[in-house]
């Protein structure tokens, strides 16, 4: 084995969700380009029929699925075919200082962000559908945010503790399978996501924030790259563990 090819996902079957944006998309374009075929999953068909047509021919097809009540999860765990790996990538955030924060708002970020990741990867596994003994990977998009404390983000940042807490459980049971599990915790990306934020911030605090960063704020393609390196067997040793991208942000400081 060549270095170069166990970075590579030739003949690798993904199933991604949060495909049809931000770094979701950009992670089916990485599996593409990195040789391998994709099952994008999400809400919205249009952005999914897109991603199917650039990636060509027999690379790439899609599930429309809304991942916020069981019957969507069922949905794409059956209609699925067997995968050498899962990335989690859908996900919604709300910014709610404690003082204000409502049962709907925590219950509508943790569906998404915690519950269906969970009952999703239950499904998939119940359906026999992700590979066993075969250095099968799944890859779980958190955030830097579960390592620290940013004021108001408590609802988001408690969905992805949860997330990055569960992935250590959930590794630990399917290491006996040699199915892997980690997840990425990246700091600011600039997406759909993000816009939201930026629209209530103004550009100064903006400013200011990317500044902290000493690398700049990230691009989708930074985390694609990372997800390409834990789906792969370049990573084959690697299992209930984090990769911090975030351009330095958390732990250069001056
Ligand atoms: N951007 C950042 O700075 C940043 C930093 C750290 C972590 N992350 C994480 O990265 C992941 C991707 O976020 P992004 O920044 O790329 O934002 P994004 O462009 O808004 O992508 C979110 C994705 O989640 C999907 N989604 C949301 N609700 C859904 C539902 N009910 N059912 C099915 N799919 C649903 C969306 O698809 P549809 O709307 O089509 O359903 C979309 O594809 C998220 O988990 C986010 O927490 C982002």
């Amino acid at each position: 084995m060549t270095l170069n090819s166990s970075f590579r996902l030739d003949g690798k079957h993904i199933l991604v969700t949060g495909a049809s944006s931000g770094i979701g998309l950009s992670i089916c374009r990485a599996i593409i380009d990195a040789g391998g075929r994709v099952t994008g999953t999400a809400r919205r068909q249009q952005q999914l029929s897109e991603m199917v047509r650039a990636s060509g021919e027999g690379k790439a097809s899609s599930i429309q699925a809304d991942l916020a009540d069981d019957t969507g999860i069922k949905k794409i765990a059956s209609e699925v075919e067997e995968v050498d790996g899962v990335v989690y990538a859908a996900g919604v955030s709300k910014l709610t200082p404690l003082k204000f924060v409502k049962r709907q708002d925590l219950t509508e970020v943790m569906n998404i962000n915690y519950f269906a990741m969970v009952l999703l990867l239950s499904q998939l596994l119940k359906n026999k559908k992700i590979k066993k003994n075969n250095d099968s990977s799944i890859v779980l998009i958190s955030s830097v945010a579960q390592q620290i404390g940013t004021k108001s983000s408590l609802i988001y940042t408690g969905s992805k503790g949860a997330m990055s807490s569960a992935a250590r459980v959930i590794a630990n049971e399917l290491a006996p399978q040699r199915i892997r599990v980690n997840t990425i915790e990246p700091g600011m990306v600039r997406t759909d996501m993000t816009a939201e934020m930026e629209n209530i911030l103004s550009t100064e605090t903006i400013e200011k924030d990317r500044l902290k960063y000493p690398l700049g704020y990230g691009a989708p393609e930074d985390v694609a790259n990372g997800a390409i390196f834990l789906l792969s067997d370049a990573s084959r040793w690697m299992t209930g563990r984090s990769l911090t991208m975030d351009g330095g942000r958390y732990s250069l400081l001056d």
